[in-house]
């Protein structure tokens, strides 16, 4: 049985821009970030408040989260890696604080410079400090899958990341394909595990479309009861620290399967095609959403 509504995230302007070599300028994210904001998107992660040598495309994260024009009905969140980000982001303004670490020992290390174990500690204060402040705070678990380094994951190690996160306090969990090469059957032997531990509506599926398999990957997610899902426009995005990773699936993709499916997003999907093409014009390049090159004949 299908749902009767689904939610997603538009993670477009973090972990879509935070791969592109294209530098945009910061009015021109802001610009477009207003525009998601008017598309009956409920959910937006506008930006990181990360190391800027790591990810120079977000560099701007402070001035575009001062400058953005809020849109009361979105919840804007933005990717908060230690205390000095969760500052950053208190100052520009999040409704949201996302934490991020990895299930593979190589990718946490890769991307965040720690180990599992060191991450705790740093992710306990800061979770901590965003709850105090009255903060929504989502926790990302990468490779839930496959991990560039390590191979296959055994669903037994997200579970251990996941279990902590939770006792810290997080809200949610968003459990990512980072490299985008999981297929269905893989979804279902993680969802069989989870969904047993967790409640459903705490999950939310972060997929990658490096192979072509996020939208039978979503469906599958869906007919287990999932129901929140990140995307990002035009199918932008990839992780600049796992090798091989491409964009997130498309939010046109995923609106033109879930409106055809019956099933409701609040999203306008010629809002959606307008702020794709904005943003495809900034970056000079052709995104790889199916659906928006469909329209845009
Ligand atoms: P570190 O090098 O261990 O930290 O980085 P550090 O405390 O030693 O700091 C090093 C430098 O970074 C210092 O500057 C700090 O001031 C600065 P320097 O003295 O060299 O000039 N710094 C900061 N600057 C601004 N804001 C901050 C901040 N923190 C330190 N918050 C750290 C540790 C975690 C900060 C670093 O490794 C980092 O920034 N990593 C981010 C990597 C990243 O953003 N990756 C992509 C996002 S994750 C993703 O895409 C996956 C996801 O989409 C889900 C999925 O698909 O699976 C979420
Ligand atoms: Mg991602």
């Amino acid at each position: 049985k299908l749902p009767g509504s689904v939610r997603i995230k538009e993670v477009g302007p973090r972990d879509g821009l935070q791969n592109e070599k294209t530098w945009v300028p910061t009015e021109s994210k802001i610009a477009w970030i207003n525009m998601l904001s008017n598309t009956g998107i409920k959910e937006i992660e506008y930006s990181s408040f990360v190391n800027p040598k790591m990810i120079p495309a977000l560099s701007d994260a402070r001035e575009v989260g001062k400058q953005i024009k809020r849109n009361p009905q979105v919840t804007y969140s933005a990717l908060v890696p230690n205390q000095k980000g969760l500052e950053y982001a208190l100052e520009a303004g999040v409704d949201g604080a996302s934490v991020f670490m990895s299930a593979s020992e190589t990718h946490n290390r890769k991307n965040i410079n720690k180990s599992i174990n060191e991450t705790f500690p740093v992710l306990k204060g800061v979770i901590e400090d965003a709850k105090n402040e009255g903060k929504y705070v989502t926790g990302y678990v990468s490779t839930v899958f496959d991990c560039p380094y390590e191979g296959r994951m055994d669903p037994e190690k997200v579970i251990t990341v996941c279990d902590r996160l939770l006792e810290l306090g997080v809200d949610d969990l968003s459990l990512g394909d980072t490299i985008g090469s999981a297929v269905p059957s893989q979804v279902e032997n993680l969802l069989d595990v989870i969904l047993k531990r967790y409640p459903q509506e705490k999950i939310i599926m972060h997929f990658h479309d490096t192979r072509g398999m996020a939208i039978a990957n979503i469906l599958t997610s869906i007919q287990y009861g999932i129901t929140r899902f990140d995307s990002s426009i035009g199918g932008l995005g990839g992780c600049p620290y796992a090798p091989g990773a491409a964009g997130n699936v498309a939010t046109n993709d995923v609106l033109y399967l879930l409106h055809g499916l019956g099933i409701e997003t609040g999203i306008d999907e010629k809002n959606i095609q307008e702020a794709s093409l904005y943003i495809q014009s900034k970056l000079g390049k052709v995104l790889p959403s199916r659906s928006l090159l469909a329209n845009a004949q």
